[in-house]
Protein backbone atom coordinates (compact mmCIF):
# COMPACT_ATOMS: atom_id res chain seq x y z
CA UNK A 1 0.00 0.00 0.00
CA UNK A 2 0.68 3.71 -0.26
CA UNK A 3 1.98 5.33 2.57
CA UNK A 4 3.98 8.41 4.21
CA UNK A 5 7.05 6.87 6.60
CA UNK A 6 9.24 9.32 8.70
CA UNK A 7 12.87 8.14 8.88
CA UNK A 8 14.05 9.12 11.62
CA UNK A 9 12.93 11.95 14.65
CA UNK A 10 13.33 15.29 13.24
CA UNK A 11 11.12 18.30 12.21
CA UNK A 12 8.43 17.94 9.69
CA UNK A 13 9.83 21.40 7.62
CA UNK A 14 13.08 19.10 7.32
CA UNK A 15 12.42 17.21 3.78
CA UNK A 16 15.41 14.14 4.76
CA UNK A 17 13.10 12.61 7.54
CA UNK A 18 9.83 11.74 5.19
CA UNK A 19 9.66 9.24 2.42
CA UNK A 20 6.69 8.08 0.47
CA UNK A 21 6.54 4.06 -0.35
CA UNK A 22 4.03 2.66 -2.14
CA UNK A 23 4.90 -0.79 -1.42
CA UNK A 24 4.80 -0.91 2.45
CA UNK A 25 3.03 -4.06 3.63
CA UNK A 26 -0.94 -3.62 4.03
CA UNK A 27 -1.37 -4.09 8.20
CA UNK A 28 -3.57 -7.10 9.59
CA UNK A 29 -6.29 -6.60 11.57
CA UNK A 30 -6.71 -8.86 15.25
CA UNK A 31 -10.19 -9.62 16.91
CA UNK A 32 -11.87 -6.21 18.15
CA UNK A 33 -10.17 -4.18 15.14
CA UNK A 34 -10.94 -2.81 12.13
CA UNK A 35 -9.23 -2.91 8.98
CA UNK A 36 -10.13 0.79 7.31
CA UNK A 37 -9.17 2.33 3.74
CA UNK A 38 -8.07 5.73 4.80
CA UNK A 39 -10.10 8.64 3.02
CA UNK A 40 -8.52 11.41 4.68
CA UNK A 41 -6.19 11.58 7.98
CA UNK A 42 -5.81 15.13 10.68
CA UNK A 43 -2.45 15.73 11.78
CA UNK A 44 -2.32 17.77 14.81
CA UNK A 45 0.53 18.76 17.42
CA UNK A 46 1.06 15.82 18.94
CA UNK A 47 2.25 14.69 15.48
CA UNK A 48 5.01 16.77 15.41
CA UNK A 49 5.48 16.74 19.06
CA UNK A 50 6.43 12.42 18.70
CA UNK A 51 8.14 13.14 15.07
CA UNK A 52 10.49 15.31 16.82
CA UNK A 53 11.29 13.43 19.95
CA UNK A 54 10.27 16.18 21.96
CA UNK A 55 7.73 13.97 24.04
CA UNK A 56 9.80 10.89 24.04
CA UNK A 57 10.48 10.74 27.73
CA UNK A 58 6.24 9.80 27.86
CA UNK A 59 5.91 8.00 24.19
CA UNK A 60 7.80 7.21 21.17
CA UNK A 61 7.51 5.88 17.71
CA UNK A 62 7.89 1.91 17.98
CA UNK A 63 10.27 1.61 15.13
CA UNK A 64 11.76 3.56 12.02
CA UNK A 65 10.93 4.06 9.47
CA UNK A 66 7.24 4.32 10.96
CA UNK A 67 4.00 5.82 9.41
CA UNK A 68 2.70 9.00 11.46
CA UNK A 69 -0.63 10.05 11.88
CA UNK A 70 -3.53 9.32 14.45
CA UNK A 71 -7.14 10.32 12.89
CA UNK A 72 -9.03 9.15 10.23
CA UNK A 73 -12.17 9.07 8.30
CA UNK A 74 -12.41 5.90 5.89
CA UNK A 75 -14.17 3.18 4.71
CA UNK A 76 -14.29 -0.16 7.30
CA UNK A 77 -13.08 -3.06 4.56
CA UNK A 78 -12.80 -6.04 7.53
CA UNK A 79 -14.45 -5.79 10.73
CA UNK A 80 -15.49 -9.11 13.30
CA UNK A 81 -18.76 -10.47 12.31
CA UNK A 82 -20.25 -9.38 15.21
CA UNK A 83 -19.09 -6.04 15.27
CA UNK A 84 -21.04 -2.54 15.34
CA UNK A 85 -19.30 -1.84 11.92
CA UNK A 86 -19.77 -3.29 8.85
CA UNK A 87 -17.44 -3.30 5.68
CA UNK A 88 -18.51 -0.21 3.92
CA UNK A 89 -19.17 1.65 6.61
CA UNK A 90 -17.79 5.10 6.62
CA UNK A 91 -16.21 6.19 9.96
CA UNK A 92 -14.11 8.06 11.91
CA UNK A 93 -11.17 6.56 13.71
CA UNK A 94 -8.43 7.22 16.41
CA UNK A 95 -5.34 5.62 16.90
CA UNK A 96 -5.19 6.03 20.62
CA UNK A 97 -2.41 6.67 22.37
CA UNK A 98 -0.14 5.33 19.79
CA UNK A 99 -0.81 8.22 17.53
CA UNK A 100 0.89 6.83 14.35
CA UNK A 101 0.00 4.27 11.68
CA UNK A 102 -2.75 6.63 9.96
CA UNK A 103 -1.33 8.35 6.88
CA UNK A 104 -1.46 5.44 4.71
CA UNK A 105 -3.64 4.14 2.26
CA UNK A 106 -5.08 1.63 4.98
CA UNK A 107 -5.26 1.94 8.85
CA UNK A 108 -6.24 -0.88 11.77
CA UNK A 109 -8.21 1.14 14.15
CA UNK A 110 -9.86 -0.65 17.61
CA UNK A 111 -13.50 -0.64 16.85
CA UNK A 112 -14.33 1.09 20.17
CA UNK A 113 -12.33 4.24 18.46
CA UNK A 114 -14.34 4.76 16.17
CA UNK A 115 -18.08 6.21 15.37
CA UNK A 116 -19.80 6.22 12.30
CA UNK A 117 -18.87 9.40 10.28
CA UNK A 118 -21.98 11.69 9.84
CA UNK A 119 -23.27 12.25 6.24
CA UNK A 120 -22.92 15.85 7.34
CA UNK A 121 -19.23 15.78 7.78
CA UNK A 122 -17.04 16.19 4.56
CA UNK A 123 -14.62 13.45 4.81
CA UNK A 124 -11.68 16.56 5.60
CA UNK A 125 -13.64 17.86 8.41
CA UNK A 126 -14.51 13.95 9.41
CA UNK A 127 -11.37 13.36 10.29
CA UNK A 128 -10.33 16.59 11.99
CA UNK A 129 -13.29 16.24 14.25
CA UNK A 130 -11.56 12.67 15.64
CA UNK A 131 -9.07 14.43 17.35
CA UNK A 132 -8.76 18.04 18.09
CA UNK A 133 -12.45 19.16 17.24
CA UNK A 134 -13.22 16.08 19.99
CA UNK A 135 -10.17 17.85 22.42
CA UNK A 136 -12.04 21.13 21.98
CA UNK A 137 -15.26 20.12 22.51
CA UNK A 138 -14.07 19.10 26.10
CA UNK A 139 -12.28 21.79 26.69
CA UNK A 140 -15.26 24.30 26.36
CA UNK A 141 -17.47 22.13 28.07
CA UNK A 142 -15.34 22.17 30.93
CA UNK A 143 -14.71 25.42 31.28
CA UNK A 144 -17.98 26.07 31.30
CA UNK A 145 -18.82 28.39 28.56
CA UNK A 146 -22.22 29.23 28.44
CA UNK A 147 -24.89 31.88 27.39
CA UNK A 148 -23.31 35.83 27.77
CA UNK A 149 -19.89 34.01 28.68
CA UNK A 150 -16.41 36.71 27.89
CA UNK A 151 -14.21 33.98 26.95
CA UNK A 152 -10.18 34.46 26.16
CA UNK A 153 -8.89 31.53 23.68
CA UNK A 154 -5.21 31.24 23.61
CA UNK A 155 -3.81 29.87 20.60
CA UNK A 156 -7.15 29.81 18.41
CA UNK A 157 -5.48 29.88 14.81
CA UNK A 158 -4.40 26.24 15.68
CA UNK A 159 -6.51 23.07 15.34
CA UNK A 160 -7.87 22.85 19.28
CA UNK A 161 -8.05 26.60 19.52
CA UNK A 162 -9.72 27.37 16.12
CA UNK A 163 -12.86 24.93 17.26
CA UNK A 164 -12.89 26.37 20.71
CA UNK A 165 -13.79 30.15 19.30
CA UNK A 166 -16.51 28.58 17.32
CA UNK A 167 -17.84 26.30 19.91
CA UNK A 168 -17.68 29.55 22.53
CA UNK A 169 -20.06 31.01 20.33
CA UNK A 170 -22.12 28.30 19.48
CA UNK A 171 -22.87 27.85 23.53
CA UNK A 172 -24.06 31.58 23.60
CA UNK A 173 -20.90 33.71 24.40
CA UNK A 174 -20.79 37.30 23.92
CA UNK A 175 -17.37 38.36 23.89
CA UNK A 176 -14.84 36.07 22.18
CA UNK A 177 -11.34 37.45 22.39
CA UNK A 178 -8.11 34.92 21.10
CA UNK A 179 -4.62 34.95 20.35
CA UNK A 180 -2.15 34.55 17.36
CA UNK A 181 0.14 36.03 15.06
CA UNK A 182 -2.79 35.15 12.40
CA UNK A 183 -4.63 38.27 13.56
CA UNK A 184 -6.15 38.68 10.27
CA UNK A 185 -7.61 34.64 10.10
CA UNK A 186 -9.29 35.06 13.75
CA UNK A 187 -11.03 38.45 13.16
CA UNK A 188 -11.97 37.73 9.57
CA UNK A 189 -12.70 33.84 9.23
CA UNK A 190 -13.27 33.43 13.16
CA UNK A 191 -14.96 36.64 13.54
CA UNK A 192 -13.15 37.08 17.47
CA UNK A 193 -14.51 40.23 19.10
CA UNK A 194 -10.44 40.74 19.85
CA UNK A 195 -7.28 39.60 18.50
CA UNK A 196 -4.32 39.68 19.88
CA UNK A 197 -1.14 39.46 18.31
CA UNK A 198 1.17 37.52 21.14
CA UNK A 199 4.31 39.39 19.74
CA UNK A 200 2.83 42.38 20.24
CA UNK A 201 0.96 42.81 23.64
CA UNK A 202 0.69 40.63 26.50
CA UNK A 203 -2.88 39.54 26.63
CA UNK A 204 -2.79 39.80 30.71
CA UNK A 205 -2.15 43.19 30.47
CA UNK A 206 -4.39 44.59 28.55
CA UNK A 207 -6.45 47.58 30.99
CA UNK A 208 -9.95 46.66 28.55
CA UNK A 209 -9.74 42.84 29.96
CA UNK A 210 -8.85 43.90 33.71
CA UNK A 211 -11.72 46.18 34.29
CA UNK A 212 -14.05 43.59 32.25
CA UNK A 213 -12.53 39.94 33.22
CA UNK A 214 -13.06 36.68 31.33
CA UNK A 215 -15.24 34.33 32.78
CA UNK A 216 -12.73 31.04 31.01
CA UNK A 217 -9.54 31.40 29.59
CA UNK A 218 -9.66 28.60 27.48
CA UNK A 219 -5.40 27.36 26.77
CA UNK A 220 -4.84 26.32 23.50
CA UNK A 221 -0.93 26.86 23.67
CA UNK A 222 0.41 25.46 26.87
CA UNK A 223 3.49 25.74 28.70
CA UNK A 224 3.58 29.04 30.08
CA UNK A 225 2.08 30.39 33.90
CA UNK A 226 -1.15 31.32 31.96
CA UNK A 227 -3.37 30.72 35.17
CA UNK A 228 -1.06 32.53 37.02
CA UNK A 229 -0.94 35.64 34.69
CA UNK A 230 -4.56 35.32 34.51
CA UNK A 231 -5.20 35.90 38.13
CA UNK A 232 -2.41 37.83 39.24
CA UNK A 233 -3.39 40.91 36.92
CA UNK A 234 -7.14 39.85 37.69
CA UNK A 235 -8.52 39.38 34.05
CA UNK A 236 -9.75 36.26 35.30
N1 LIG B 1 -4.72 18.55 18.60
C1 LIG B 1 -5.18 17.79 19.57
O1 LIG B 1 -6.09 17.02 19.39
C2 LIG B 1 -4.62 17.87 20.96
C3 LIG B 1 -5.05 16.93 21.90
C4 LIG B 1 -4.57 17.04 23.21
C5 LIG B 1 -3.67 18.04 23.54
N2 LIG B 1 -3.26 18.92 22.56
C6 LIG B 1 -2.31 19.97 22.95
O2 LIG B 1 -2.97 21.22 22.83
C7 LIG B 1 -2.04 22.22 22.37
C8 LIG B 1 -2.56 22.85 21.08
O3 LIG B 1 -2.68 21.83 20.09
P1 LIG B 1 -3.05 22.19 18.58
O4 LIG B 1 -3.15 20.90 17.86
O5 LIG B 1 -4.19 23.13 18.54
O6 LIG B 1 -1.68 22.96 18.17
P2 LIG B 1 -1.43 23.94 16.94
O7 LIG B 1 -2.40 23.67 15.85
O8 LIG B 1 0.02 23.86 16.66
O9 LIG B 1 -1.77 25.40 17.54
C9 LIG B 1 -0.92 26.04 18.47
C10 LIG B 1 -1.46 27.42 18.78
O10 LIG B 1 -0.58 28.03 19.74
C11 LIG B 1 -0.17 29.32 19.27
N3 LIG B 1 1.22 29.58 19.71
C12 LIG B 1 2.34 29.00 19.26
N4 LIG B 1 3.42 29.50 19.90
C13 LIG B 1 2.94 30.40 20.79
C14 LIG B 1 3.55 31.27 21.75
N5 LIG B 1 4.88 31.30 21.93
N6 LIG B 1 2.74 32.06 22.51
C15 LIG B 1 1.42 32.05 22.34
N7 LIG B 1 0.77 31.26 21.43
C16 LIG B 1 1.53 30.45 20.67
C17 LIG B 1 -0.24 29.22 17.76
O11 LIG B 1 -0.39 30.54 17.24
P3 LIG B 1 0.25 31.00 15.83
O12 LIG B 1 -0.88 31.12 14.89
O13 LIG B 1 0.87 32.32 16.13
O14 LIG B 1 1.27 29.98 15.42
C18 LIG B 1 -1.50 28.36 17.58
O15 LIG B 1 -2.65 29.17 17.67
C19 LIG B 1 -0.68 21.50 22.18
O16 LIG B 1 0.08 21.70 23.34
C20 LIG B 1 -1.09 20.05 22.03
O17 LIG B 1 -0.07 19.17 22.41
C21 LIG B 1 -3.72 18.86 21.29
Amino acid sequence: MKAVLIKSLGLIHDSDILEFADDFARPSRKKGQLLVRVLTCATSAGDMHVMSGRVSFAISPPSFPYIPGHTICGIVEEADAEAEFKPGDRVIGHMGMKPWGALAEYAVVEATNCVLAPDSLSDEVASACGDSAATALKAVELAGVKAGSRVLVLGGSGGVGSVCVQLARVAGATFVASTSTQVKMLTEELKVDRAINYNEEDWWSIGEFQEQPFDCIVDCVGGGDHFGKAQESKVL
